[in-house]
């Protein structure tokens, strides 16, 4: 493993030129991940990650006592890592630069940005309060895309550290039932996959994470649970998909599908034509009015409520 790592790291640095006075500009602080909706599920199992590593981790989220307690975990999990717990809606408009004074007061910069944060709403789109596709835009598509545009100029020009956008497989397919959802996750692999075009071999790895399901309170936020997708499509704890992102973020890769099975989905949302794909996705996830009865989803659930790793 340790030598594909190696070989992603040359090939990222392949132009890797740094200024040295961007480099001068961080000395004397020390280089930060920071995790955006670290608080519970897929975000506290990658912070729980990289934390292992014995880096300093920012986590952020904005209910407080949730996040409080997750911060608390991982510190006496990993003694070695410096973690820092703050309480921040990633979707307000100054989001960057609450983020730029609570890293300085640490003595922090930000080397490693992952934008996990992200909220899913389901049902008739005609139906939705205007203000929860506000909340949804501001924390999917608005805050993904501020937060880069802030970090990623400092970073390419050290030539160094990088950005993790989490997509999801819904970027592949327009998505009947929750349809702002899916819109916005295909915003983010689209952004993603051209910006890392566009740094490659700068030494700055730019990586959109498009997973299949995982198992989080996400769908159950988003009124999914007696859904057929979640009754037939496999569905990986948020630990095992953590390991595999931030394995494939290492690694350097641009735009990730993890799994085997969702990669042939994606493959095949790819190749399929809209009159054939837009049926099967609504079906899929058009919410039923008693539950649907499926072993993953009953395997999900309980696997969900036994875990330690991924919180509630
Ligand atoms: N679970 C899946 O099946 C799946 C599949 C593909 C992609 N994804 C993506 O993976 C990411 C994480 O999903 P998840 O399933 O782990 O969700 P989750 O369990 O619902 O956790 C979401 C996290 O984001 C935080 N958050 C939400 N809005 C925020 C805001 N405005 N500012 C700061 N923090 C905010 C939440 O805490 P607060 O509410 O306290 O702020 C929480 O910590 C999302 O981007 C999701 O779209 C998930």
């Amino acid at each position: 493993m340790d030598i594909l790592l190696k070989i992603g790291d040359m090939w990222v640095r392949r132009r890797a030129a740094p200024d040295l006075i961007a480099v001068a500009a961080v000395e004397g602080l020390r280089p930060a991940t920071v995790v955006t909706g670290a608080s519970e599920g897929l975000g506290f199992a990658l912070a729980r990650r990289i934390a292992r590593e014995g880096r300093a981790i920012v986590l952020l989220a904005r209910t407080e006592e949730v996040l409080a307690e997750a911060g608390d975990d991982l510190q006496s999990a990993y003694p070695n890592a410096t973690v820092i717990a703050e309480p921040l809606d990633v979707g307000q408009k100054d989001a960057p630069a609450l983020l730029d004074a609570l890293l300085a007061r640490h003595g922090l910069y930000l080397d490693v940005l992952v934008n996990n944060a992200g909220i899913g709403i389901g049902g008739n789109f005609t139906d939705l309060a205007p203000e929860q596709l506000d909340e949804l835009v501001e924390t999917n598509v608005a805050a993904v895309t501020r937060l880069t545009r802030h970090y990623l100029p400092a970073m390419r020009a050290r030539a160094r550290g990088g950005i993790m956008n989490l997509a999801s497989l819904a970027a592949f397919t327009p998505g009947p039932w929750q349809a702002p959802y899916f819109a916005s996750k295909a915003f983010v692999l689209s952004l993603t996959a051209a910006i890392g075009g566009e740094c490659a071999g700068e030494g700055v790895r730019v990586c959109a994470i498009a997973c299949g399901p995982v198992e989080t309170r996400i769908h159950r936020k988003m009124n999914a649970s007696n859904t057929f997708y979640r009754a037939l499509l496999p569905s990986a704890s948020a630990e095992r998909m953590a390991r595999l992102a931030w394995r494939s973020y290492r690694m350097g890769r641009r735009v990730v599908v993890p799994g085997i099975v969702n990669s042939f989905i994606a493959w095949s949302a790819r190749a399929m034509p809209y009159e054939i794909l837009l049926p099967m996705v609504d079906w899929l996830m058009k919410p039923r009015a008693r539950p649907v009865s499926g072993t993953r989803a009953r395997r999900g659930a309980l696997r969900l409520a036994r875990s330690t790793g991924s919180r509630r």
